[in-house]
């Protein structure tokens, strides 16, 4: 039984303002959302990582409107108290603001409670065009897997110091526009916890080591079943655990006292 009050995006600001660690996890169908809402996780994030992880794609590129409408309704479905982020796919946002809001609109209406989109720059008046029409929007910054072809593939980013002023710049433009939340993927722990550190909104990380406001992982990879080699800043949740529940209540409790991320593995 699931005692917990919805999350909202209050909640996850009070949790920010209180010092606590947000746990993020993807999620893509009913069953799951069921399990890690009931295991605590706060946010759901319907990531259009479900190109790789369940069509079995290299790249999220391929991923559609209706792929992403449909698994968000499923998640929506299966989830009672959690924050559900959906993501915004390849071609639904970069074209105009208005494309942006109107494909937006559709997953809200299939049950997210936010939208993310990534990139800097110029998504900044995206953002704001869709915050003022009543959409909270969570942005994604360092390593975008929809520009992987333009990045040269899954690499850290930040590394520089220019490259790390751009997007400690970008990021704050970002919140000014009124982004709620920012994911930043890749890059090194020194530069993503001094953006934490400074940013008035949430910071979740992957692979951006422990100082980060919160933590997200691919759901199959934090359960051992990627394809491939995992990366290195991966922990597979599961060796060890009694079973799924069990595994997912581990990286909450993990996320929450900072024994997730381990800064000495994350290798940058
Ligand atoms: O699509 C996704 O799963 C994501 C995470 C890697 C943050 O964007």
């Amino acid at each position: 039984m699931n005692s917990r009050k919805p999350v909202t995006l209050h909640r996850l600001r009070e949790m920010h303002a209180a010092g606590e660690k947000i746990a993020m996890l993807t999620c893509y169908d009913a069953a799951f959302a069921r399990v890690l809402d009931r295991a605590g996780v706060d946010a759901l994030l319907v990531g259009d990582s479900l190109g790789m992880v369940l069509q079995g794609r290299d790249t999220t590129l391929a991923v559609s409107m209706d792929d992403m409408a449909y698994h968000t309704r499923c998640v929506a479905r299966g989830n009672r108290t959690a924050w559900v982020i959906a993501d915004m796919p390849f071609g639904s946002y970069q074209e105009s603001a208005e494309l942006a809001w109107r494909n937006a609109a559709r997953l809200m209406q299939e049950g997210a409670h936010m939208v993310k989109l990534e990139g800097g720059g110029w998504t900044a008046p995206v953002v704001r065009f869709l915050v003022e029409r009543g959409i909270p929007v969570c942005a994604h910054l360092g390593f975008t897997p929809q520009s992987v072809h333009r990045l040269g593939g899954y690499r850290v980013q930040g590394r520089d110091a220019a490259q790390s002023e751009l997007l400690n710049s970008q990021a704050h433009e970002l919140a000014d526009a009124g982004a709620a939340l920012l994911v930043i993927e890749m890059v090194p722990s020194t530069m993503a916890s001094a953006l934490a550190d400074t940013l008035p909104i949430p910071v979740i990380g992957i692979g951006a080591g422990s100082g980060c406001g919160g933590q997200v992982l691919v759901l199959h990879d934090m359960l051992g079943l990627s394809s491939g080699q995992p990366l290195k800043f991966v922990r597979d949740f599961l060796n060890g655990a009694a079973g799924i529940d069990a595994a997912v209540r581990r990286y909450v409790t993990d996320v929450k006292s900072t024994a997730f991320p381990d800064n000495a593995v994350h290798g940058f």
